[in-house]
């Protein structure tokens, strides 16, 4: 079923006593939208921030992993591994990773599989840069980063991928793809999927924006039809921000 959704990735951010400031402060507000909210803290605050939230319904993500299950990766975490102190999704894909530590296509499809193999929830990145949509590439570029890094797999397994949106250009800079611009790559996304597994499939999967979503400019893109939530990442570290975002449907 399709699902509103808004996760913060907090990215490289907060050691552990601003974790568990942050996780405090996020205890206190109050949720009036349906959306499922998520938190991604870096690794070393995966457990003590899974501890804090317990008892809420908040749910506290990886923002990546490594594809194989264990062995000589240094500096590596695998799907088990976040298994096993109960983190049961993964952000995979993300540009900063895409471009600062080389992830391509191919390996992300590799990661892929390895958290669906986990049972384990994909929150699948994708997003064209600027020059793509300069020059009118925008859906060729994304179309080409969904296919090869999700199109092997079986239609059953979309029941665990949300898939985000997250046009280069506008991720920490201040900059949002207006929501129509968001509105028609989500359509256009749907539209992808339909054409590989069907109507049934694309309606079903949720598909988060994300760039500069902020309080502001939330409501507007939650607005459109194709638009299921939002990936946050600068708006996400301050409470009060990230639940005016959760509200904002
Ligand atoms: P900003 O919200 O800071 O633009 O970051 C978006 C993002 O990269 C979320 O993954």
């Amino acid at each position: 079923m399709r699902k509103n959704i808004v996760a913060g990735n907090w990215k490289m951010n907060n050691g552990l006593s601003q974790t568990q400031a942050l996780i405090s402060d996020l205890k206190k507000q109050e949720q009036t939208s349906d959306a499922e909210v998520m938190i991604a803290p870096s690794y070393t605050n995966l457990w003590p921030a899974f501890e804090a939230l317990r008892k809420d319904t908040i749910e506290v993500v990886a923002q990546n992993m490594h594809f194989a299950e264990d062995g000589a990766y240094t500096g590596e975490v695998s799907a088990g591994m976040l298994k096993s102190i109960g983190v049961k999704t993964v952000i995979l894909g993300h540009s900063e990773r895409r471009a600062y530590f080389n992830e391509t296509d191919a390996s992300l499809a590799k990661k892929v599989d390895a958290a669906l193999a986990n049972n384990m929830r994909v929150i699948f990145c994708f997003g064209e840069e600027l020059a793509d949509r300069k020059v009118g590439n925008e859906e060729t570029v994304v179309e080409n980063q969904i296919k090869n890094a999700l199109f092997h797999l079986e239609a059953d397994a979309f029941k665990n991928i949300v898939l985000a949106y997250e046009p280069v250009w506008a991720i920490g800079t201040g900059e949002t793809a207006s929501p129509e611009q968001a509105q028609d790559m989500h359509a256009f996304i749907r539209s992808t999927l339909d054409a590989k597994y069907g109507a049934a499939i694309a309606e079903d999967v949720s598909i988060l924006y994300g760039g500069s979503v902020k309080p502001n400019n939330a409501k507007e893109i939650f607005s459109k039809p194709d638009v299921d939530g939002g990936l946050i990442g600068g708006a996400s570290l301050k409470a009060e921000d990230f639940f005016a975002i959760v509200n904002a449907f």
